[in-house]
């Protein structure tokens, strides 16, 4: 593991890794037992790649816990899940705090159950000083809400004469978004095989870079965070220009 990680090259680490924890339901179906043991499982890997991704110096990660397409699943799920996340928070908090970590909430908060609400926001209240690393949680988040939710918003301060038209901006738009003044992810990973991007950071990822691990989330560990990261600075983020151009602007 030392042997990865010692082929990381930090001065060229994301800033920013979004994160689709898929597969915890099918995890738990190979070893036989109900979703939720899945879910539980996850947990796990969350402490991993917190705790990995900070010691290694990456400012951001944000996970897709919950998006608002997964209340359509069964009422018992969603509240297993549902209560995961306080019980998680809850216990992870003191940690975190000792790992400098601050948490962050994105989506839909109000919409979550009460307690569910009450003790995300404890936890960020609690950890709100810390600076080493921001873990940011997606719950009932959807991107095309978090969209929707920034026109109605600008388009408002339109209306009201705050802003013109044509002065509307990238800037603008990333400020009327939940994700203000955190940097777009450079990469984002999705586990379990998947190949889509669910609804998560529509916006933000336009130039991320995609890494589909055919894992299940309980399985994702700290070498496949640092694989990952590997994976991504072995790769030339071009933006439009020709490889000849990157190189060029190396030397
Ligand atoms: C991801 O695992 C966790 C959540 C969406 C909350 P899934 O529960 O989606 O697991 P699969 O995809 O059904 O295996
Ligand atoms: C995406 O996983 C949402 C989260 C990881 C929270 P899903 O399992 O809900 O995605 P789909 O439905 O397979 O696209
Ligand atoms: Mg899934």
């Amino acid at each position: 593991m030392e042997d990865l990680k010692s082929k990381i090259n930090l001065d060229n680490l994301p800033q920013h890794i979004a994160i689709i924890m898929d597969g915890n339901g099918r995890w738990a179906k190979k070893h036989g037992q109900p979703r939720v043991f899945g879910h539980r499982n996850g947990v796990k890997a969350v402490r991993e790649t917190t705790e990995g991704a900070a010691e290694l110096g990456v400012k951001y990660v944000t996970l897709y816990a919950f998006s608002t397409e997964n209340w359509g699943r069964p009422k018992a799920e969603v509240n297993a899940l549902m209560t995961l996340l306080v019980q998680t928070i809850r216990k992870e908090v003191a940690t975190m705090n000792k790992n400098g970590i601050r948490l962050k909430a994105i989506g839909d908060l109000e919409a979550l159950p009460s307690k569910s609400y009450k003790t995300l926001m404890e936890g960020i209240e609690s950890t709100k000083d810390n600076t080493r690393m921001t873990l940011v949680l997606a719950l009932n988040y959807s991107a095309k809400w978090e969209i929707m939710r920034a026109v109605r918003g600008i388009a408002q301060e339109a209306v009201d004469g705050k802003i013109k038209p044509g002065d509307i901006d990238e800037a603008t738009f990333d400020d009327a978004l939940s994700t203000k003044g955190i940097p777009h992810p450079e990469l984002m990973i999705r586990t379990s095989g998947e190949q889509r991007i669910s609804n998560f950071l529509l916006w933000q990822i336009a130039y991320a870079e995609l890494a589909f691990l055919p894992i299940y989330w309980p399985e994702f560990t700290r070498e496949h965070l640092y694989q990952a990261i590997i994976d991504y600075q072995n790769r030339e983020r071009r933006f439009g220009k020709t490889s000849e151009q990157i190189e060029g602007d190396k030397s």
